[in-house]
C-alpha cells in the first residue's frame, strides 16, 4: 500500500482543485455544439477566451474544423483548441482525443508561420491521448469505399460519411487496448518498437482484409518515424489531467472546447450515423479528468437553421432552392473536407434533446444573418411518426428517425439591413421575435447572437471583453 506521504505527493498543489463551493464558482465554461457540427463553436470559443485562462479540447480529433475570424484574418483549426490566437493563454488538447501528431505539427508550424505563439508553455498534449496511426486513416477511408458500395433498400449507402480521418478506427484501437499506441508511447522508443511489431503484424494482414493492397507495414521504420515525431512534441506531451487540476487549485479559468456536436455523440447521437466520442457536454469528465461539478456555465452552440455534413437522417433538411439559398448564403462548405453541407431549417425538437443532455445553461444563436432576406421562416416544433401519433421529444437513433415528419411553425421575416445592429434590441421585430420563440422552446435564454463571422460580429447579453 502507498504510504501517506506518498500519496500527498501525487495530489493537486493545492487541494481546492476538489468540487468545493469556492472552485464551483471560479467560473469554468463549457462550448458544445448542440446540433450535427460546424454551429461555429470555434467563433464563439475564440469570443470567451478573452475572459478564460485555459482552453480545453476533450474529445475528437483532425475530424473537427473550427474557423475563427479575427481582425480580417482567417483561421482554420482542427486539433489545436480555438484560444491559440490568444498568446498569453494555455491550450491543452486533453487525454479524450485522438491525435494525428503529423497534423498537430502541421497546424502549430502553419500558425507559427503565420506569428502566432505556439510552444510548450502555451500548448499542452495529454501523454494519454491516442494516437491516430497512418493505417487508421487507410481503414477509415477502406471502409468508407466498402460501405459505399453497399445498399439496403430505401436507405441508400451504408456509408457514415466520415471525414476519413482516421477518427473511428483510433478510439476503436482505444477500446480493444492491445492495438493502440497513446502520446507517452511515442517517447519511449523501445516500448513503442516492443508494440508497432505486434501492431504492424496484425494491421498488415487486417488491410489486406479490407481490399488496401500495400507492403507490408515494417515496424522498425514505423517506429524510426513516429520516435522522430515523439521528439519533436516532447515539450508540449504532459500529463494534463494533473495540469488542469494544478490550473484550477490556482484559480484559472477553464474553456473547454466541443468538437463534432451533440448529435453526432456516439452515445446520444443519431446512431450510427455519428462520430466515435462522446462530443456532448457529457465527454468532458472522461476526456479531460476534470469531474463535472466544475463546470456551471454550459454555453450550447446552435445554428440558426439546420446543417449536416456526411449521412444520416435529417429531419429538416431541404432539398430545394430555400435549401441551396441557405448554403450559399451561410458558405456551407466543410472546413476539413470542403463538403457542401446539407441545410434545412431549425429543428427545435433537436436542439431541445441536445439542450438538455448537455445540461447547457445558455445558447448562442449563430449565423444569425444568414436568415435575414427571408419571407417567412420555419421551425420545427414537432414530430410526425409514420403511423400520424406526434411527438416534441428527439429521438436518437437513425433507425428510429425514419419515415419521420417535421410538423413546423411559420415566422415572418426581416429584410436584410445595411447596417449592422449594436445589439440585440435594434434587430428588427421579428428577428427579436424568432429570438424570442426559441428561447421559449428550449427553455434556456439565448446569451450571444451571431451577425458574422468576424469575433467582433457578435451580440453578447453581457459584455465578454470582446466588441
Ligand atoms: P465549428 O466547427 O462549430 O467551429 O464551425 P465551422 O467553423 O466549421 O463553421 C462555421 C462557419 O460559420 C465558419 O465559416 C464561420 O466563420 C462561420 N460563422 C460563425 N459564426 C457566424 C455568424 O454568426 N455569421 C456568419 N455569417 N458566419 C458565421
Ligand atoms: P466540427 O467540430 C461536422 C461527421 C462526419 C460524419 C460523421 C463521422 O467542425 O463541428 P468521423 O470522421 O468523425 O468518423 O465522421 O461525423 N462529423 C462532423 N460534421 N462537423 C464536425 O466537426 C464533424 N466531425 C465529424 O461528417 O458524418
Ligand atoms: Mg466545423
Amino acid at each position: 500500500m502507498a504510504c501517506i506521504a506518498n500519496i500527498r505527493h501525487f495530489m493537486p498543489r493545492n487541494s481546492a482543485s476538489a468540487c468545493s463551493p469556492t472552485s464551483q464558482t471560479s467560473g469554468h465554461t463549457a462550448v458544445v455544439g448542440l446540433q450535427w457540427g460546424d454551429e461555429g463553436k470555434g467563433k464563439i470559443v475564440d469570443v470567451l477566451t478573452a475572459r478564460h485562462d485555459v482552453i480545453v479540447r476533450y474529445n475528437g480529433g483532425a475530424n473537427a474544423g473550427h474557423t475563427v475570424v479575427a481582425e480580417g484574418q482567417k483561421y482554420a483549426l482542427h486539433l489545436i483548441p480555438s484560444g491559440i490566437l490568444y498568446p498569453e493563454k494555455t491550450c491543452v488538447i486533453g487525454n479524450g482525443t485522438v491525435v494525428d501528431p503529423e497534423k498537430v505539427i502541421d497546424e502549430m508550424e502553419k500558425l507559427r508561420a503565420r506569428g502566432i505563439r505556439v510552444d510548450g508553455t502555451n500548448l499542452k498534449i495529454s501523454d494519454r491521448a491516442h494516437v491516430v496511426m497512418p493505417w487508421h486513416k487507410e481503414q477509415d477511408a477502406a471502409l468508407e469505399e466498402y460501405l459505399s458500395s453497399v445498399t439496403a433498400g430505401q436507405r441508400g449507402s451504408l456509408a457514415i460519411g466520415t471525414t476519413r480521418r482516421g477518427i473511428g478506427p483510433a478510439y476503436s484501437d482505444k477500446v480493444r487496448r492491445s492495438t493502440a499506441i497513446r502520446m507517452r508511447d511515442l517517447l519511449d522508443p523501445e516500448y513503442l518498437r516492443e508494440r508497432l511489431r505486434v501492431i504492424c503484424k496484425l494491421r498488415s494482414a487486417e488491410l489486406e482484409a479490407l481490399g488496401v493492397k500495400a507492403q507490408p507495414l515494417d515496424p522498425d521504420a514505423v517506429t524510426d518515424r513516429y520516435a522522430a515525431i515523439g521528439m519533436q512534441l516532447a515539450p508540449h506531451i504532459t500529463d494534463t489531467v494533473f495540469a488542469l487540476h494544478d490550473a484550477i487549485a490556482e484559480g484559472k479559468s477553464l474553456l473547454f472546447e466541443g468538437a463534432n456536436a451533440a448529435l453526432l455523440d456516439i452515445d446520444h447521437g443519431t446512431y450510427p450515423y455519428v462520430t466515435s466520442s462522446n462530443c456532448s457536454a457529457l465527454g468532458i469528465p472522461a476526456g479531460t479528468g476534470v469531474p463535472g461539478c466544475h463546470i456551471h456555465r454550459v454555453l450550447g452552440i446552435m445554428k440558426a437553421y439546420s446543417t449536416r455534413v456526411g449521412g444520416g437522417p435529417f429531419p429538416t433538411e431541404l432539398l430545394d432552392e430555400t435549401g441551396d439559398r441557405i448554403r450559399e448564403r451561410g458558405r456551407e462548405y466543410g472546413t476539413t473536407t470542403g463538403r457542401p453541407r446539407r441545410c434545412g431549417w431549425l429543428d427545435l425538437v433537436a436542439v431541445r434533446y441536445s439542450t438538455m443532455l448537455c445540461g447547457a445553461t445558455g445558447v448562442a444563436c449563430t449565423l444569425f444573418d444568414v436568415l435575414a432576406g427571408f419571407e417567412e421562416l420555419k421551425v420545427c416544433v414537432a414530430y410526425r411518426r409514420p403511423d400520424g401519433s406526434m411527438t416534441d421529444r428527439f429521438i436518437p437513433d437513425a433507425r428510429g428517425l425514419e419515415g419521420i415528419e417535421p410538423v413546423y411553425e411559420t415566422l415572418p421575416g426581416w429584410p436584410e439591413s445595411s447596417t449592422p445592429a449594436a445589439n440585440r434590441n435594434a434587430l428588427p421585430a421579428n428577428a427579436r421575435a424568432y429570438l424570442e420563440r426559441v428561447e421559449a422552446y428550449l427553455g434556456v435564454p439565448i446569451e450571444m447572437v451571431g451577425i458574422g463571422p468576424d469575433r467582433a460580429q457578435t451580440l453578447v447579453r453581457e459584455p465578454v471583453g470582446c466588441g
